[in-house]
């Protein structure tokens, strides 16, 4: 019944994340004065993310009653002793708060943190610091072309006209964020502290200033804006704020921020105009009003314009995809995409694979607009896709971070085998969609920030699809995404929970709530009709769906 032991041992790795496993097997073993088999290991970790015991079962291919007799004579027995509670009150929903309890939940380590002082110099403050940088959700960049003159005309800026707030504005895909990772790569080392966060959660005023306080040592209680300026006249830190557009409402005039992010007004303004020795980078698609109605050359705030690569980036990009450079076309090819990155890089692909590299035959055959060209290339791209392929860009928007392979695998509850999983992977990144990087050793899978928000609206329309046909027919039987994808992740840091709940959850719940209204549905009835005509095995022998469900609110 069991499937083989490499299989258990992959499942749940993400637990490891949060967890300190290897103390509570140790602890568990002593308690029990039994080795803990690789199911009980398997199982613990799997509660640990928060799965249910059906849910186990279905992963492990056991029944669930088989399950239960399993963990009911062992762990659970094991784990009430740990967490000193009475024997048979455990209840497996509570296993993640008695061990929180007890001490064994671990302080994710910063991803980023290896690259402390990487290119230090002698004389720098931050040398002595080690906990003086923090990367936060910074992509690291492998290849960057081009925008030497850039990155240098930015650097005078910051370090030697010492600005005091700096937006770096530009369309999504420019290449903005990359840019500024090349910034502050170059200069973080001149600063006593660097930080950088990406705002993509929304994250209101009062919870980034704590966490810039806490990062910047501040330990006293009460955390304010005139706190962090204290610290920043103080010490020079370099803060980056990545993303700044999600705290501004959407379809609002430019500059209206959404509920909760308001203090970013005050924030902003005082960075800009107080007195310190610090400077805070905003990068965003729009420029916000305190930034505008303030900059200029000859003063401490200023904004940066990005626009696409040059004609020597934009070709040395090219060349790392596959032409030489001497194709016909190459430089209307730079032109039609005004040198943007992203384009450049999915663009390239498709050449490739269906006109055989051949630049001008794809010019004539396409005259679109940049931010069309974009969308259909991605609509092409994407309708191309095999389903498994497709699937691995919804489970890889969703997770909105690197993925590794052993956890899409665990995810993704695969009919398929590991290798056709690796093939995929293979044949997304061949084609531009996906990117691949080593983060401490592992493998780890990303979807382009193109691609991403593409992605993203394809899964929301499909699952919503999906959801109002669940109100609308009253049964399960158009099901399918909901099944086999997650709409938030349980065990995701809580910035990143944010976003699927902003960009995912809200938008389908939206539509849900629109066919609600227009067919005249009463919640209640419908749930209780769901109840009824579905047998119980439906959600039982299922993933995702029951737990998907609830949180769209049609199921209890
Ligand atoms: N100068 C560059 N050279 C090579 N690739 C780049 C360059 N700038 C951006 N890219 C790539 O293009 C994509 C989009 O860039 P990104 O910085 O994320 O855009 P933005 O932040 O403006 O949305 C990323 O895959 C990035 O690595
Ligand atoms: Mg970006």
């Amino acid at each position: 019944m069991l499937s083989d032991q490499d299989h258990i041992e992959g499942l749940f790795p993400e637990a490891a994340i949060n967890w300190d496993l290897d103390r509570l097997y140790a602890d568990l073993q002593t308690v029990s004065g039994k080795e803990i088999k690789a199911v009980e290991k398997a199982c613990l970790r799997g509660l640990l993310c928060r799965y249910r015991p059906g849910q186990l079962a279905f992963k492990l291919a056991w029944t669930s009653g088989a399950l239960r007799v399993e963990l009911n004579k062992g762990l659970y027995r094991s784990l009430e002793a740990i967490a000193n509670q009475p024997t048979n009150t455990l209840r497996w929903e509570k296993v993640p708060e008695w061990l929180e309890n007890k001490g064994y939940k671990v302080q994710r380590q910063n991803l980023h943190s290896p690259q402390v002082n990487s290119n230090a110099n002698a004389s720098s403050p931050a040398d002595s610091k080690p906990n003086s940088v923090d990367w936060g959700e910074a992509p690291n960049i492998h290849a960057f072309y081009g925008r030497t003159d850039e990155v240098a005309k930015l650097e005078q800026w910051i370090v030697g006209d010492r600005c005091h707030l700096l937006a770096v504005c530009g369309m999504g895909g420019i290449g903005k964020t990359a840019m500024v990772v090349k910034l502050a790569e170059n200069i973080h080392t001149k600063f006593d502290y660097f930080i950088w966060r990406s705002l993509r959660g929304a994250q209101p005023t009062a919870q980034l200033l704590a966490d810039l306080l806490q990062f910047l040592g501040f330990s006293q209680t009460g955390c304010g804006i005139s706190d962090l300026l204290e610290i920043l006249r103080q010490k020079r830190c370099l803060i980056v704020l990545d993303d700044f557009e999600a705290t501004l409402q959407d379809g609002e005039l430019v500059g209206a921020y959404r509920q909760g992010c308001e203090g970013y007004a005050e924030f902003l303004q005082r960075i800009g105009f107080e007195r310190h020795q610090s400077s805070l980078i905003l990068i965003g698609r729009e420029q916000p009003k305190e930034i505008s109605m303030n900059q200029g050359e000859d003063q401490l705030i200023r904004h940066y314009k990005v626009n696409g690569l040059q004609r020597q980036g934009a070709f040395e990009l090219l060349r790392a995809r596959g032409f030489t450079g001497s194709e016909n076309g190459l430089e209307a090819l730079v032109q039609q995409y005004r040198g943007n990155p992203s384009a450049l890089r999915i663009v390239a692909g498709t050449i490739q694979e269906l006109f055989n590299g051949n630049v001008s035959e794809f010019l004539k055959q396409t005259a679109l607009a940049l931010g069309d060209v974009l969308r259909t290339l991605l609509y092409q791209q994407f309708e191309r896709l095999s389903k498994l392929e497709k699937d691995v860009l919804y489970w890889l928007a969703i997770k909105h971070r690197p993925v590794s392979l052993s956890t899409l695998r665990s995810q993704m509850n695969l009919q398929t085998s590991g290798s056709e999983l690796i093939d995929a992977l293979e044949s997304l990144r061949w084609r531009s969609l996906i990117e691949k990087l080593t983060e401490q050793g592992e493998v780890m899978f990303l979807l382009e920030p193109v691609v991403l928000k593409y992605v993203n609206r394809k899964f929301v329309e499909e699952v919503s699809k999906e959801v109002v046909a669940i109100a609308t027919q009253q049964d399960l039987k158009s099901v399918n995404l909901l099944r086999s994808h997650t709409l938030v992740e349980d065990l995701a840091p809580d910035s990143i929970r944010a976003v699927q709940i902003r960009l995912i959850l809200k938008p389908i719940k939206d539509k849900l709530a629109k066919a609600i209204a227009q067919n005249n549905i009463e919640l209640d009835v419908l749930r209780e009709k769901l109840a009824n005509t579905q047998p119980t095995q439906v959600l039982e022998e299922t993933t995702y769906i029951e737990s998907n469900l609830a949180l769209i609110g049609v199921w209890w």
